[in-house]
């Protein structure tokens, strides 16, 4: 008998994910933590979100760990994380395609004004607004792996001018694409519209700072949907506050759920939504999943594996 495939999330009670490797694996030895793990000793297989630190250290038989985001920076905040146990993290069109849709919604909202519409409407004020033609709103991606690239390229598609940036240098056709520091300077410098969707590593903790938010044209529009850890809060308070970003919609912050008394709640020039923005979704997440048990089981090199050095 295959080993156990455990469930380590709180976020839902595992159920619709049992079905879909049932429907892909047939029966199988399911365990969730809320009806209780039993044997750990037993547990080949972990799928995890934001597991409980030290735990996945004592299923001492564990061959693989799944993370159910595409982000792992949850397991890597482990520091006792077991070594040599592959992590494979979920690739999904599906919330590939939702990712896209939550930056090109914010963006068009923003480009097109709807929220000073929404207050004249209000004020039953009949006062078109000055507008920005689309080939002169340039957008920015940071981060260009798969949702990156697919934003950038949907971006491009819209008539927007579309750039990238990235730790090492890409190409993409279509897509203007800066690389490291230097390239990160000059990235944003052309940026009306800043896309984060990068991973959040040692290396993209607090990058947006005072310093990345006054380099960006004044006027700019932020839209995270990527980690709230990549944001210094204060310093994208004051820029907002200053005038010199137009605005904010923010999806990922420094604490979840975003503490009751935070200023982002009410403030006037930010919209937020509980980290929603690509939502895991077991009927479209399952397929790469059961694939990867298949080719773990059958002793086959796995896919969508996880550098722990890069953090992606
Ligand atoms: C969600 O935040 C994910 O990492 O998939």
């Amino acid at each position: 008998m295959a080993g156990a495939i455990a469930y380590i999330s709180r976020d839902t009670d595992g159920v619709a994910w049992r079905k879909q490797l049932e429907a892909g694996l047939g029966q199988i030895d399911y365990r969730t933590i809320a009806d209780g793990l039993g044997n750990t000793d037993e547990i080949e297989v972990a799928l995890a979100w934001k597991p409980k630190p030290g735990l996945l250290a004592t299923f001492k038989n564990m061959k693989m760990i799944v993370s159910l985001g595409m982000g792992v920076d949850h397991l890597l905040a482990d520091d006792k994380l077991p070594e040599g146990v592959p992590i494979t993290r979920i690739m999904d069109d599906g919330l590939v395609g939702q990712m896209s849709e939550y930056a090109i919604y914010w963006a068009l909202r923003h480009h097109r004004d709807i929220d000073k519409y929404a207050a004249s409407q209000r004020a039953k004020a009949w006062k078109p607004e000055e507008f920005v033609d689309s080939i002169h709103r340039r957008i920015g991606v940071m981060g260009l792996g798969t949702i990156g690239q697919d934003t950038a390229k949907k971006f491009a598609a819209l008539g927007f001018p579309a750039a990238g940036w990235s730790r090492t240098a890409k190409t993409i056709a279509g897509i203007e694409t800066f690389h490291g520091a230097d390239g990160f300077r000059k990235f944003l410098a052309r940026t009306d519209i800043l896309v984060d969707v990068l991973p959040l590593t040692r290396d993209t903790k607090g990058l947006l700072n005072a310093q990345a938010f006054a380099t960006l044209p004044k006027g700019a529009y932020f839209i995270n949907m990527a980690r709230g850890g990549h944001v210094v809060d204060a310093d994208l308070l004051t820029a907002l506050d200053s005038g010199h970003l137009s605005g904010a919609a923010l999806d990922v912050f420094n604490t979840e759920p975003l503490p009751a008394d935070h200023p982002y709640w009410t403030h006037p020039k930010v919209h937020v939504t509980p980290h929603i923005a690509g939502a895991t979704n077991p009927r479209t997440a399952s397929s790469s999943v059961i694939e990867n048990i298949k080719r773990l089981r059958a002793g086959q090199p796995l896919i969508n594996r996880v550098d722990p050095k890069t953090g992606y």
